[in-house]
């Protein structure tokens, strides 16, 4: 896009200036895990999961406002972009970004079960002892990150470290309603046969200091989707978004011993 100006471009997603107080957010089709970006997009990638976290925004508005404006893509950019911006961008407000990743986990998976298998806790919140990979959680838990620069990587930590960063009453609101929008969305899931397994938010705050859902919401980037027919405790199962990718730059990490590289390895 060259008819707005670019205000950051991250792994994945590019920011314009639209005035002073919104944003267009587009999604690319690019793929990144680990901070690795992949050299192959996948092609509409952007435009799915832009479609899902409208989806998602849409049916969760009732627990929290979110970063929409309601306003077309479509009618910000100049004529001859229209193509380029249909079905994976969004007008949004622009926030003051909350400096904590917002993670909700009903099951155990990625650095929930290692952290769980190191310590029997994940971000300091002890488990049952027995539980194996993709266990069923007995409540969902919430499990911080830290929202690291580019380059960095997002690291866990507890409740109380989070309280440090941004402060108590945002914290503990952040946590409830966290859990709130997981539990909504992996019950409307279930209906469709779908597990979520875990998934992340991200939050800021407007003009008036009211917490907003904001970035991307439930997509096959921010979650973990399983589907429930093929679910078996102990087993890690299929899953319906980025995991295939997560577990091949493991593998070739484990075999080189090499640092993640910036592109896909060789
Ligand atoms: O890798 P980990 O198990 O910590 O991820 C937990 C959940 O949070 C996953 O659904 C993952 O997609 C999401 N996540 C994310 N962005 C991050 C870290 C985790 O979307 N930076």
């Amino acid at each position: 896009i060259t008819s707005l100006p670019l205000l950051g471009r991250g792994k994945v997603r590019e920011n314009y200036g639209i005035g002073s107080d919104k944003m267009l957010m587009v999604a690319s089709d690019r793929l990144s895990a680990f901070d690795v970006i992949m050299n192959e997009p996948i092609p509409d990638k952007g435009r799915v999961l832009t479609g899902m976290a409208l989806f998602w925004f849409d049916k969760l508005a009732h627990i929290i406002p979110n970063h929409g404006t309601g306003i077309s893509p479509e009618t910000v950019v100049a004529a001859g972009e229209v193509d380029q911006v249909r079905g994976r961008a969004q007008v949004v407000k622009k926030l003051k970004p909350v400096m904590v990743e917002a993670v909700v986990r009903g099951y155990l998976a990625g650095s929930g079960w290692k952290e769980y298998q190191d310590s029997g806790a994940v971000c300091g919140i002890k488990l049952p002892a027995g539980l194996k990979q993709a266990s069923k959680l007995p409540e969902p838990i919430f499990t911080p990150a830290t929202k690291a620069e580019m380059g960095e990587h997002d690291e866990n930590i507890s409740f109380e470290k989070m309280c440090e960063i941004v402060g108590k009453d945002l914290a503990e609101q952040i946590r409830t309603v966290s859990i709130h929008l997981y539990q909504e969305a992996a019950d409307y899931a279930a209906t469709r046969g779908i597990i979520i397994a875990d998934t992340k938010f991200e939050f800021g705050l407007d003009e008036q200091g009211r917490l907003t859902l904001m970035d991307e919401v439930l997509t096959a980037d921010s979650s973990r989707f399983w589907p429930a027919d093929s679910y078996r405790e102990g087993i890690s199962p299929p899953s319906y978004d980025k995991q295939f990718v997560r577990d091949w730059l493991e593998a070739w990490r484990d075999a080189s011993g090499q640092p993640w590289p910036k592109t896909k390895p060789a």
